[in-house]
């Protein structure tokens, strides 16, 4: 049912403060009988021991799940002090890539039935590690065979294009982070900025929502472009490689999601008045980096769209910059932030879709659940 929708995937784009509401639902406490701001994830419980003790974890994922999880890994590494590592479940198939008895595997699907990460599962179970499911779907395969997990009940997800399941997995994914990372006095304040952001979560989501005309607006003025570039680093070098799959699933337009830090190292000499260049620069600690990449990317005479906190557009593009479009939205702690920034992209692949009159519920040539290799 699509309600007052025209698609499911506008449906599922607005619905996110309410899934992400049903997604930390009983999972976070704070006040009352007690008193620290904790997580509980019921389904970890017992097994947080081992996973505190394993030598690594490795996410293992294909697409936006794999997206999802690479969000979440800088405050999962420094939450728990555990290396992360990142596997693409195919990728880690056809290497035959080692895990081991001490590895923590982490299966992130939001069907649970995907082809390439069940066979990696397989693997993982057959090399004794220990393997913990995040899923959406009660009862998938992925859920049944890992060991423990989270379900991370974002609902149905009937778009091909996962959008509500992303930001459940990321938030999964943060709690995750605070339930293996445990309390030290050291993290106190970190952990409950974090479970204080969670709170507001669905708030910032509601009020970044408010972007839909703006980012409809933008999408007006690319809708016949061939390419879009989605810049990003640390915590949103995953709401780049997200937001650059959006628009090339669905939009049908060849996007890419580039690491800024790689900018030098060639996707620079792509950069001319023509092609459309998206910069994700909200405040965290790489601020400033970001800031030297906009202007260099400025100085090239490249077309830019920043998205920036909101009340800092002039610390990121100068009035006199004519030619550069600024998006702002709510800022919040950085490891959530990626949960925010990636809505005005889903909007933008949404409009640009259906102006340049493709399907968007069911984007051509692909499936939902891709259950053969
Ligand atoms: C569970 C109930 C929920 C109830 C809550 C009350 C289910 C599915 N969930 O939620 O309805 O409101 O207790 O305390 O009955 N699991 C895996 N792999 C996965 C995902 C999950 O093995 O990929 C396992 C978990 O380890 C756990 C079980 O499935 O044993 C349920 O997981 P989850 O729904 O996340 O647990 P709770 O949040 O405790
Ligand atoms: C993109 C998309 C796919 C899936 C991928 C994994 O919008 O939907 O990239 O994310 O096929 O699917 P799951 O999460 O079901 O394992």
């Amino acid at each position: 049912n699509k309600g007052n929708f025209e698609h499911y995937m506008q449906k599922e784009i607005h619905e996110q403060p309410e899934s992400l509401t049903t997604t930390m639902r009983g999972r976070l406490l704070r006040g009352g009988s007690c008193k620290a701001k904790t997580v509980l994830l019921g389904g970890l419980k017992d097994h947080l021991k081992t996973i505190r003790r394993s030598r690594r974890i490795v996410f293992i994922g294909c697409g936006t799940s794999y997206n999802a999880a690479l969000a979440a890994r800088p405050i999962l590494e420094e939450l728990s002090g555990i290396p992360v590592t990142m596997e693409i479940a195919s990728d880690l198939l056809d290497r035959q890539g080692p895990i081991y008895r001490e590895d923590t595997a982490v299966f992130v699907s939001q069907s649970g039935e995907t082809a390439d990460t069940l066979s990696a599962l397989d693997y993982a179970l057959e090399n004794g590690a220990l393997c913990v499911g995040i899923t959406n779907t009660v009862g998938s395969a992925i859920a049944r065979k890992t060991h423990c997990g989270v379900h991370i009940n974002a609902g149905a997800e009937i778009g091909v294009a996962s959008t509500k399941a992303y930001t459940s997995q990321i938030v999964v994914m943060a709690m995750l982070a605070l339930a293996i990372g445990g309390d030290t006095i050291s993290n106190q304040a970190r952990r409950e900025a974090i479970i204080d952001g969670l709170f507001d979560l669905p708030n910032k989501v509601r009020e970044v929502l408010k972007l839909d005309q703006v980012m409809k607006d933008l999408a007006k003025q690319l809708i016949a472009e061939q390419s879009l570039l989605v810049f990003g680093r640390r915590y949103n070098y995953a709401t780049a490689l997200e937001g650059a799959l959006k628009v090339k699933e669905v939009a049908l337009m060849h996007s890419e999601g580039i690491l800024a830090g790689e900018m030098k190292h060639g996707p620079l000499a792509l950069v001319d008045e023509n092609l459309p260049i998206f910069v994700i620069a909200t405040h965290d600690a790489c601020f400033s980096k970001q800031q030297s990449v906009i202007q260099q990317l400025h100085a090239r005479k490249g077309r830019l769209i920043v998205m920036c906190s909101k009340g800092e557009a002039a610390s990121v593009c100068p009035e006199e910059w004519e030619s550069c479009r600024v998006i702002e939205v709510p800022q919040l702690e950085d490891c959530l932030q990626p949960v925010v920034n990636i809505v005005p992209l889903q909007l933008l692949a949404y409009h640009l879709t259906v102006l340049r009159g493709f399907n968007v519920d069911q984007p051509r040539n692909l499936a939902k659940s891709v259950t053969t290799q």
